[in-house]
């Protein structure tokens, strides 16, 4: 299969383009597309034949289930079989955006999409390109990560190609997405809702149009797992990566000190580096991949992926980072996405201790 790609002008694509590509998916082809969050693989979400073919091609476990996006409200009801009121206040303030909702299934959602599960994840994405294709396809379109099953979720056509040219029909390259996480996903079907993916949509916000609101416990948010092996392998790169968690300054020093004693290992090492960080490694050997300036977690939000792909195309051996310093807002994204990301969480002395005393 040659897979075709399409460029498009992000904030006001071609609607010839669109047409194309929403008759492809129409026809149950793969077609991946820009949200502003990630890339996603988008098919034909009642075609369960086209939704096997999905599968296969990212080679993603059946178990594991997709969101159904469509392009206005008044389509989820033939998706869902009960629809909370809270659901239309959610929608009204967050939608379209990079917020999904998990509902209760309609029979006429194939069980292929959900993984057999009762519910079903449905959002209305905010890209330009995104909303033009759904509204012009006219079918709900499930569509996953554009990434193959276990690499870091693609913020370019690019990234959509290192992994899968030649298994899809076809990319519409829209440019580099800009939120760069994938979106913030809240189960409604259970009391009270639980955020189970934190994204862009923060917890502090959902709080505010919803009370109540929890964040489901996630094995991966706090405690790495204690055999890396078994680790569900999102969101990763190919070298290893460790954490370096505790106070800035402290988790900086021993990245730093880490770093050297690599070097001196000579293994190859690449750094996933604020501007801090970048000054703090001046004049060693290591890649550096650019996380942003210090404290600004949309830009880091938006570098995350491509900066572990660039690493990966650098053939480090093994990637360090700080682990995010905070936990509110953003920071809770971006920490979960460190955190799965990461093979090893290494906690920095909280205190500075001159050698000596
Ligand atoms: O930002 C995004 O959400 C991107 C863009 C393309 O929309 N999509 C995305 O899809 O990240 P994916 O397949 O990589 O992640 C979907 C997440 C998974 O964590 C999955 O377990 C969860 O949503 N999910 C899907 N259906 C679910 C359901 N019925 N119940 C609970 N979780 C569900
Ligand atoms: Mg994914």
């Amino acid at each position: 299969m040659v897979t075709k790609v399409v460029r498009v002008d992000p904030d006001r694509p071609d609607l010839l383009d669109i047409a194309r590509a929403a008759e492809c998916l129409r026809r149950g082809g793969l077609v991946a597309f820009p949200t502003e969050t990630v890339y996603g693989l988008g098919v034909h979400a009642l075609d369960r034949d086209a939704v096997r073919k999905l599968f296969e091609a990212k080679g993603r476990p059946a178990s594991d289930p997709l969101i159904v996006h469509v392009a206005a409200f008044d389509q989820i009801q033939a998706l869902v079989t009960a629809l909370p009121a809270h659901a239309a206040a959610l929608a009204a303030r967050f939608w379209p955006g990079p917020l999904t909702l998990v509902l209760p299934r309609a029979a006429s959602v194939p069980p292929e999409v959900t993984a057999g599960l009762q519910t079903v994840a449905i959002r209305i994405p905010a890209h330009p390109v995104a909303r033009a294709l759904l509204s012009a396809a006219g079918i709900p379109v499930a569509a996953p990560s554009a990434n193959l099953f276990s690499r870091p979720s693609p913020t370019r056509a690019a990234h959509v190609l290192d992994d899968l040219d030649g298994r899809i029909d076809m990319v519409i390259d829209g440019g580099a997405t800009t939120v760069g996480v994938e979106s913030t996903v809240l189960d409604l079907t259970v009391d009270p809702p639980a955020v189970l993916r934190p994204g862009a949509v923060t917890v502090e916000a959902l709080q505010s149009t919803l009370t109540g609101v929890r964040l489901a416990p996630s094995r991966s948010a706090d405690t790495p797992l204690p055999s890396p092996g078994l680790l569900p392998k999102h969101y990763a790169p190919r070298a290893p990566m460790t954490l370096y968690r505790g106070q800035a300054e402290a988790a900086r020093r021993a990245l730093v000190a880490a770093a050297r004693d690599a070097i001196d290992r000579r293994v190859r090492v690449g750094v996933l580096a604020t501007s801090g960080d970048a000054g703090a490694l001046e004049g060693m050997a290591v890649v550096i991949a650019a996380f942003g300036a210090e404290d600004d977690a949309e830009g880091a939000g938006a570098r995350l992926y491509a900066a572990l792909r660039e690493l990966d195309a650098a053939q480090v051996d093994v990637i360090l980072a700080r682990d995010a310093s905070r936990d509110d807002g953003l920071w809770r994204a971006l920490r979960d996405r460190l955190h799965r990301a990461a093979t090893r969480i290494v906690d920095a002395a909280e205190r500075d201790h001159e050698p000596g005393t």
